[in-house]
């Protein structure tokens, strides 16, 4: 997967990639990063990139020309059209689905905005996905970029060291993850739950998924609605 960030800060972005699993994930050659600055395709002496708003108002509109050459760039060398995705907090809200689904693509541009947005005129232009990271407002996208690049590149494959941990955790199938024990087996008079030192595979399977399941019903009862559970799940839940 490799990944196109067009911004004004592209210190944050290589800062926040370049660590931990996406650090070494680009080590392996799995993922790229390519964080472009806006202000490189100015086009005048003093780097400007901004402006007033048209009809007044407060704060600074980020103009369409810089934000159009630096976007024509990546799409020169790429020779095609490349979905871009714009940080916005008017966009479609990210989940784990829409993460999947770009997760297919090859290579991907997240545009961010800073100051009151981007001209309207180049994102009708260049923008292909609107998205949002949740009902907040950030004072830019780089942020909203980099939790949608971690999201999608866990789902590349070879970038977690084990496949089915992708698969297996929260949201796939709509529950929340079961909760996690480790060394020592008593910490502060804590005790770890003993079906997990039985060594009995099925019996650790079955106390997952009700703990999934009473977390589910507990924090998000929202995304019990689309959960698959059994007839005797359900009982157990009313019970
Ligand atoms: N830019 C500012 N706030 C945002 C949000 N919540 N999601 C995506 N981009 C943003």
């Amino acid at each position: 997967m490799r990944f196109h960030v067009l911004t004004l800060f592209p210190e944050m972005i290589e800062q926040g990639f370049h660590t931990s699993i996406t650090g070494r994930a680009m080590e392996k050659g799995l993922l790229s990063l390519n964080a472009v600055n806006i202000r490189d395709f100015a086009g005048n002496k003093h780097m400007k990139v901004d402006d007033y708003p048209y009809g007044g108002g407060a704060g600074m509109v980020m103009q369409a020309e810089p934000v159009y050459a630096a976007h024509q760039s990546l799409e020169n060398q790429a020779g095609r059209k490349l979905r871009t995705i714009y940080l916005t907090p008017q966009g479609h809200t990210f989940n784990q689905k829409m993460a999947e689904e770009f997760a297919q693509e090859e290579e991907l541009i997240f545009l961010c905005g800073h100051y009151e947005g981007i001209d309207e005129r180049v994102l009708e232009e260049v923008v292909t996905d609107y998205v949002s990271i949740g009902d907040y407002v950030l004072t830019g996208g780089e942020l909203p970029a980099l939790v949608m690049m971690d999201t999608i590149s866990r789902l590349v494959p070879g970038v977690l060291n084990n496949d089915v941990s992708a698969e297996t955790e929260s949201f796939q199938d709509s529950l929340l993850e079961y909760p996690q024990y480790s060394r020592p087996e008593e910490w502060r008079g804590k005790k770890v739950p003993s079906v997990l030192l039985s060594g009995h595979h099925a019996n650790v399977e079955k106390w997952r998924r009700e703990q999934s399941i009473i977390r589910t019903a507990k924090w998000r009862p929202d995304l019990l609605e689309k959960a698959q559970l059994t007839k005797k799940e359900q009982e157990f839940l009313k019970g």
